[in-house]
């Protein structure tokens, strides 16, 4: 089995829980192949949050990818003003529609608090609504300077519950 995980970080904190999950689903012996989006330009604090509450899409240099070719997608997305990051809203616009692929989702905020419903049930609407077939719970992870510093559940739980057998 071939898994993707799509990511997008500014600040490093979602790629280095992309690259945990990784290591775990490769101690599973399955592969996994990364796909990184990537800004045009990395959106400063403010313009990142207007954009994040207007839902508006920001400019990513990533081709379209048919995201049908892996076996099962994660999709990891950090939190910004209680929403997840537009980036991934418009990267899902690059992928074809309707893959019926198995898919999980990761979101990472910052700081102590936070069970992130809204940006959940977001994540989950545009994740189902290009018709991947979502498994959950979403892992909601609190970043810190050094890592992980708050789960929903164990990093070892989700992959439990939402990889295919
Ligand atoms: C514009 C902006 C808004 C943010 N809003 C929130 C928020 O509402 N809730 C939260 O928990 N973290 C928020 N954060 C913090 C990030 O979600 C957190 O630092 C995350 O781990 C960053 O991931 P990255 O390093 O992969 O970019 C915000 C960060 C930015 C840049």
């Amino acid at each position: 089995m071939t898994v993707g995980i799509v990511y997008y970080s500014r600040t490093g904190n979602t790629r280095k829980a992309a690259e945990l999950l990784a290591d775990k689903i490769k101690a599973k012996g399955q592969s996994v192949e990364f796909v990184e989006i990537e800004a045009v330009r990395r959106p400063g604090f403010l313009s990142a949050g207007h954009a994040s509450q207007q839902q508006k899409e920001l400019p990513i240099k990533n081709e379209p990818v048919d995201l049908g070719k892996y076996d099962f997608v994660v999709f990891g997305i950090p939190v910004w003003a209680g929403l997840p990051s537009p980036m991934l809203k418009s990267f899902l616009t690059k992928v074809p529609g309707n893959p019926r692929v198995p898919a999980a989702c990761f979101l990472c905020g910052g700081g102590k608090a936070g069970k992130q419903d809204r940006g959940t049930t977001c994540l989950k609407e545009w994740v189902t609504g290009k018709g991947f077939v979502l498994r959950e719970p979403v892992l909601v992870l609190q970043m810190g300077r050094g890592g992980i510093r708050s789960q929903s559940i164990s990093v070892d739980e989700f992959l439990t519950a939402v990889l295919p057998r």
